[in-house]
């Protein structure tokens, strides 16, 4: 485990075949550790300990950035580094994709377990090269214009393809390709169900384009390693994005959170860092999100000590108002 992922302690305890061109696999030991140590990104324990708060408000999320590592965020805001990375890669035979060994061996493992489940699924991408990257932007953009083309295709050196990490599957009668009605066909719904124990995670979920910055793709799969995608499909993170703790990285047309309306700006809050929305308003209860740093939360005038009931996105929950202004 590198000494990035330690510092979370720092917190305070607290598209076909170019265009079809994505990943998966064996998870280290470290990767347990990694794993919960970001899940650990709940501030709110920073509030109820004797620390001041202004230590925990000082330490910014760090993401891992290692695209040689299976955990490395890579989003708009997170481009690879450097961002002509090239991964180390090995070929799935017969397919002509390569991907980054562990994921290789991940998806081989995958492929064989859908299989035995009467599932024959299709690779259609895997590591993709900076250039690639780029001829793939320019042709969405010649076909579809350049804010549709950035919400379905990453820039060059900033797509999780170039890690060699992530993978795009398909129905060998390519019947829902790159559709969203994807999800609905029987790889789709295997994917969906099995992929995380084989340390695959479905990167852009449906209504998380504000957070991740893409369009629905239930066809892209990133590999995580198996403790961290366990992870995360036991918990409420939905993305990467809310697992590390950071920002989102919207797209150009993500939406916008609406104005309040009028007579109700003294309820809104903003989140001065990562807070975990709770069950109630202790730390021992359930956490039913960890609400980015600067999201707008709606109070409901309900409060307990130093905790307070809020709604964001369509959750309520209890967060320490010591984190909100
Ligand atoms: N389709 C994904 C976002 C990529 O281009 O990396
Ligand atoms: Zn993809």
């Amino acid at each position: 485990m590198s000494t990035r992922h330690q510092r979370p302690a720092a917190f305070g305890a607290a598209a076909f075949a170019l265009a079809m061109a994505i990943s998966p696999l064996a998870t280290p030991p470290a990767q347990a550790t990694s794993a919960a140590m970001h899940q650990v990104v709940q501030l709110e324990l920073a509030a109820s300990s004797a620390r001041p708060a202004t230590a925990a408000l000082a330490t910014k999320p760090k993401p891992p950035r290692d695209p040689a590592k299976s955990d490395v965020l890579v989003n708009k805001k997170y481009p690879l580094v450097p961002r002509q990375y090239v991964p180390r890669l090995t070929e799935i035979p017969g397919t002509g994709i390569r991907l980054q060994p562990p994921a290789a061996k991940a998806y081989k493992n995958l492929v064989a377990a859908a299989r035995r489940d009467g599932v024959n699924i299709r690779l259609t991408s895997g590591y993709r090269s900076y250039a690639v990257q780029k001829g793939l932007l320019e042709k969405y953009t010649r076909a579809y214009g350049s804010t549709y083309a950035r919400r379905i295709a990453a820039k060059p050196g900033s797509s999780e393809h170039q890690t060699g990490l992530a993978i795009d599957v398909g129905n060998h009668n390519r019947a829902c390709a790159l559709q969203a009605c994807f999800a609905t066909t029987k790889i789709g719904k295997w994917m969906a169900k099995n992929a995380p124990r084989h340390g695959f995670i479905l990167r852009y979920p449906k209504g998380m384009e504000s957070v991740t910055g893409y369009a629905y793709e239930p066809w892209h799969f990133r590999y995580v390693g198996t403790a961290q995608a366990k992870a995360m499909a036991g918990s409420t993170s939905k993305t990467l994005e809310h697992f590390y703790g950071v920002a989102p990285a919207p797209g150009p047309t993500a939406t916008k959170p609406s104005a309040p309306k009028s007579g109700t700006v003294k309820n809104t809050r903003k989140t001065t860092a990562n807070l975990n929305l709770r069950r109630g308003p202790s730390t021992g209860t359930t956490i039913i999100r960890t609400v980015p740093r600067g999201s707008a939360v709606r109070l409901t005038g309900k409060k307990s000590g130093s905790w307070v009931q809020g709604t964001h996105r369509g959750a309520t929950g209890w967060m320490s108002s010591r984190y909100l202004r």
